[in-house]
């Protein structure tokens, strides 16, 4: 199969990664890609948000399948042109995109399909906002309903700060128009984790567990990031966590957009909160996470390209997915500066890394002379896998120890949350297998 991938950082790296394993695989591009991806097969310059360009691109180079890596183009409708063309592409139509790119419609989704999750209530006019706040007692969060780049999510600390938040968003076009529409929701409290899954529309496979850390320094202090580690599976989400996450969360969002006539293909990524109340969704995306995906993938043990045909043709029941013992643990090496002032430029070495261990690229690039340079925030993600948590540990740590810049800032806490929770990994594994949906069926003749 000739395989486009579209997207350019780490998240698209590790796809590229563990696409180019695949033995069904017979050319890979990568649009636009980056220095890493170009070791998995050939980057290509694409403007990957003219949709015609990338048609022709597809008939030209006679491509089987595109998959697709960040929320933007899928937001886009590139999924509606390729698949309107009559190429495959493994990822949602606009319409089932709108899980991500409006929280808004999000929110109103999870309550038409009892899908836990924070109350809430969503606005556009500032006056009903700003009435709305003399009504609640609890502490919120205002979210900009569209796509901020992670950074339109607010929790005032007071009403006066939840105001002027409202203000800005509503009024003052912070955010354009991604902030003309307003979440305000309930402040919950608890752990977060990240539970992605395959869908074909139609059957649900879920993924190991994975837990981000968003803070830029150790113990979660400092500004949020874009995502400074990960590791999976996540102990905290137990078998019984993911049942209640599989049954409450994502058989109820896939089945819902099937009978609202969205049907989703492609990576559904639920962003839950572990409440005392019980188990919350904050978010969905619509695609794989960031830098999840890049300690998931390693742990993969099914050929990730007939995962992906099977979504597109509608057949994830028929195929079986299956994960390896053991866990994975990505730490992201970040710039000088980031992720306030992030400075580029920087020469990158990298070294000899640990078997079982890899370097996923993310803002790097070639400079005039050919080497190797910082070129954004998120420079790398050295990820390292093991049989056990401790040892993906020491691994990720000591391929870290092999690579340098100057500048380079990472946290040194990746996963210590988890080190000394017994990980059950096998359980998790066995668990999360394709799956026969009966629930579908049911779904099918109610349509
Ligand atoms: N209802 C909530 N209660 C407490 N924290 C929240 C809530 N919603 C979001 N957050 C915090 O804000 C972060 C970002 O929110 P999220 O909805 O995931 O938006 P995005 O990832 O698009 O920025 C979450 O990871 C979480 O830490
Ligand atoms: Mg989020």
């Amino acid at each position: 199969m000739k395989i486009l991938i579209i997207g350019s950082g780490g998240r698209e790296h590790a796809m590229a990664w563990k696409v180019a394993q695949s033995p069904r695989l017979t050319k890979l591009y990568i649009a636009p890609g980056n220095p890493g991806t170009a070791q998995c097969g050939e980057n290509v310059a694409l403007n990957v948000h003219d949709h015609a360009a990338v048609i022709r691109f597809c008939r030209e180079k006679q491509i089987n399948l595109v998959i697709v890596g960040p929320e933007a183009p899928l937001a886009d409708g590139i999924a509606d042109a390729l698949t309107g063309a009559g190429i495959r592409c493994f990822g949602p139509s606009q319409a089932a995109a709108q899980i991500e790119s409006s929280k808004a419609f999000a929110k109103n989704f999870m309550a038409r399909h009892q899908v836990p999750t924070a109350r809430f209530a969503t606005f556009r006019r500032l006056s009903d906002a700003l009435a709305y706040l003399g009504q609640v007692e609890y502490p919120l969060v205002i979210k900009a309903s569209g796509l901020a780049a992670g950074k339109g999510v607010i929790l005032p600390e007071t009403k006066a700060e939840a105001e002027s938040v409202l203000r800005e968003m509503l009024e003052g076009g912070a955010f354009g128009a991604a902030g003309s529409e307003v979440v305000i929701e309930e402040r919950l409290t608890g752990v977060e984790v990240s539970l992605m899954a395959f869908t074909d529309g139609k059957t649900v496979a879920p993924m190991l567990a994975a837990q981000d850390h968003k803070r830029i320094f150790d113990d979660d202090q400092g500004p949020n990031t874009g995502g400074m580690g990960a590791y999976a599976p996540a102990p905290i989400l137990t078998a019984e966590l993911m049942d209640e996450a599989f049954e409450s969360v994502l058989k109820p969002a896939v089945s819902g957009l099937w009978l609202e006539g969205n049907p989703f293909v492609g990576v559904l990524y639920a962003g839950l909160m572990l409440t005392p109340d019980g188990l919350r969704v904050l978010e969905f995306n619509c695609r794989f996470g960031d830098p999840e995906t890049q300690a998931v993938l390693p742990l993969l043990a099914t050929d990730l390209v007939e995962i992906a045909k099977a979504c597109v043709d509608g057949k994830l029941v028929e195929t079986e997915i299956r994960w390896k013992a053991g866990a994975a643990v990505s730490v992201v090496l970040s710039a000088k500066g980031y992720p306030e002032k992030t400075q580029t430029g920087q020469l990158i070495s990298i070294g000899v890394l640990p078997e079982s261990a890899v370097c996923f690229h993310a803002g790097t690039k070639a400079n005039a002379d050919g080497r190797l340079v910082t070129s954004g925030g998120r420079v790398l993600g050295v990820t390292a896998w093991a049989q056990t948590l401790p040892m993906a540990v020491e691994s990720a740590y000591a391929a870290v120890g092999q690579i340098q810049f100057d500048g380079m800032q990472y946290r040194k806490d990746i996963a210590r949350q988890a080190l000394f929770t017994d990980l059950k990994a096998d359980g998790c594994a066995k668990r999360k297998s394709g799956f026969e949906s009966g629930w579908l069926r049911k779904a099918e003749k109610r349509i």
